[in-house]
């Protein structure tokens, strides 16, 4: 990116703006990005702050009509060169998050988000509004959020994935983990809630809606093109009474033909049986390397910032 002074905007505030606006400002110095400001924050319940100092969220406050922003005409107007989309996940249609996304790359602005939504539905549509509009579209946090996943293969130039196998939903890993030990659903999906693992409707944790979209997002990134309704999903709801319950894990797979989340039973010969509680990972089956396999969270406050902070210095350093 050529501009001296680079200007980030945030759209949506919650954890993850919060935690991404933190992490900024506490690495902003070791990474030499003293030329890089957030200068604009937008969210339905603070409001519109422009040139956010750095104690803001200490001094936080709801506006009272938050409701009435237009953050579509905020995006239009904005001279921010990247926007971060940081809204909530919506799997039925990505909005508002990918009216957002649009409305960024088509007035001169890259994007970095971390929302699932409109990048299991959307991803090729996205990526080829920002290749038209010579924009950069970032979005290393909708998969194991900043454990390197997909961006592990930058670091094999040439290598070729023939597929890709893992578990990416920790709200499952969890309950599963607990369910091998011998405890009750409910209650690990309880607990998983209160440690804020889980999505806002756990539906989409349990039912296998959020491995569904990292598998889709997966598939789209490699070339395979399944979108999120080619997915064949299948949730954990079959194990809650069933008296197996030794070594199940809910393993996303995509390649050329196929993508999938499902239960399996693995043994412990498998890599992935390993991987216990919140933990994420990934397994990507390559030409040159064979199984290349990464564990780590997938899911948290500072653990997706940093995948924002990743898309943020790699979009910089181009
Ligand atoms: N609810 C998700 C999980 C968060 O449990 O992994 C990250 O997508």
């Amino acid at each position: 990116m050529s501009s001296d002074n680079v200007k980030v905007a945030i759209l949506g505030f919650g954890t993850v703006g919060q935690g991404f606006f933190e992490l900024f400002n506490s690495k902003k110095k070791s990474l030499a990005l003293d030329n890089v400001s957030i200068s604009e924050i937008v969210d339905l319940k603070y409001g519109h702050i422009v040139n956010p100092q750095d104690d803001l969220i200490s001094n936080l406050k709801p506006v009272e009509d938050g409701s009435k922003i237009d953050v579509l005409d905020i995006i239009q107007k904005s001279d921010a060169d990247i926007v971060c989309e940081f809204t909530w996940v919506n799997f039925k249609d990505g909005e508002p998050g990918v009216s957002h996304i649009r409305k960024a790359l088509t007035t001169g602005k890259d994007v970095i988000t971390t929302n699932k939504g409109p990048i299991a539905l959307f991803y090729n549509e996205l990526k080829e509004l920002a290749d038209k509009n010579g924009r950069n579209l970032r979005i290393k946090g909708t998969v194991m959020a900043g454990t390197p996943s997909f961006n592990v293969m930058d670091l094999l130039p040439g290598s070729e994935v023939k597929s890709v196998r893992g578990i990416f939903n920790g709200t499952t890993n969890f309950i599963l983990s607990r369910l091998d030990a011998g405890e009750n659903f409910d209650k690990a999906l309880q607990e998983a809630q209160s440690k804020g693992y889980a999505e806002a409707d756990p539906t989409n944790d349990v039912d296998g809606y959020d491995a569904g979209a990292k598998v889709a997002i997966l598939s789209s990134l490699f070339g395979w093109k399944r979108t999120f309704s080619d997915v064949r999903i299948e949730g954990i709801r079959s194990l809650k009474d069933s008296r197996d319950r030794k070594g199940y894990k809910l393993i996303g797979y995509a390649d050329k033909n196929d993508a999938y989340v499902r239960p399996v039973k693995l043994d412990e010969t498998d890599l992935l049986y390993h991987v216990t509680g919140v933990t994420n990972a990934i397994q990507f089956d390559t030409d040159t390397l064979g199984e290349v396999t990464v564990a780590g969270p997938g899911a948290g406050r500072v653990e997706t910032a940093q995948a924002a902070l990743t898309d943020l210095v790699d979009i910089i350093g181009k």
